[in-house]
């Protein structure tokens, strides 16, 4: 591979590449994100604690915020190059009018993608921002002796409207969409495809996207329909 990086990153491989780690970068951010929000089943210290010690990051935060955010312009970036260069490679005309073998979660892929985007929009403007409910961002709670945002009790408030829980449930569903075919793709992306091992990947992205949601979606239902941090409410 004697091509300089640049032209290396628009080669085919390279934009695959790009996609791919990107994608493994969203993932484990989706997994992390989930491991500190299942606190939220402890109590509220737990997941107050951990707000505060994620703020108390001050600008390696928005260091980190802004690593994330430029993946995720790249995964997009990247992912309209490799699809228009699919597209090129495409015949113009089929001598038979067959699909190609695939599947709903491939085929909606830029459709759950853009749908990933808009949920994730709302979700900064509701509970990082407190756009959509102002009063959230004036909630605080005791914490061993200081004053500290409830991130607790926002939560509770947030989900105990059935609209607000139930765009949640659905987002949280395409996300999965979204997963279940992108982590499968990412293991033949990095050149470990295989015709026996597919199979194998499939069922991995499957069956890792829809814990991930099952492990979310725990967190409005309990709210919504199991009365959890009932205590808290106004
Ligand atoms: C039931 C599901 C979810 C809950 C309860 C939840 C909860 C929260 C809370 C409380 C915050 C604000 C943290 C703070 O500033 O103190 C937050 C931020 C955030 N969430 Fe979620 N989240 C959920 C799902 C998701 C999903 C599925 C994604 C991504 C696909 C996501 C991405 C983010 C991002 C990017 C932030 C901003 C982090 C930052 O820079 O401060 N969340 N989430």
């Amino acid at each position: 591979m004697d091509l300089p990086l640049g032209k290396w990153l628009f080669s085919s491989l390279g934009k695959k590449l790009v996609v791919a780690i990107t994608g493994i970068i969203l993932v484990s951010f989706v997994v992390g994100h989930l491991l500190g929000n299942l606190t939220f089943f402890f109590g509220p210290d737990l997941i107050n604690a951990y707000a505060l010690k994620l703020h108390a990051l001050g600008p390696l935060l928005w260091v980190i915020r802004l690593a994330l955010l430029a993946t995720v312009v790249l995964h997009i970036g990247f992912t309209m190059l490799v699809w228009k260069e699919n597209q090129a490679a495409r015949p113009q005309k089929y001598a038979v009018n067959a699909p190609i073998q695939t599947t709903i979660f491939a085929r909606t892929m830029r459709l759950t993608g853009l749908i990933v985007l808009a949920f994730i929009a709302f979700h900064l403007a509701h509970f990082t921002l407190h756009l959509i409910n102002p009063s959230y961002a004036t909630l605080h709670t005791d914490l061993d002796g200081q004053q500290v945002h409830d991130v607790y009790r926002m939560v509770v408030l947030g989900f105990s409207n059935p609209f607000v829980s139930g765009f949640y449930i659905l987002s949280l569903a395409l996300v999965a969409f979204h997963l279940s075919h992108g982590i499968g793709s990412l293991f033949q992306t990095l050149g470990l495809s295989s015709q026996t091992l597919r199979p194998v990947y499939e069922a991995t992205g499957r069956i890792v996207a829809w814990a991930l949601f099952a492990g979310y979606a725990a967190i409005p239902v309990s709210v919504l329909f199991f009365g959890l941090g009932k205590g808290v409410r106004p």
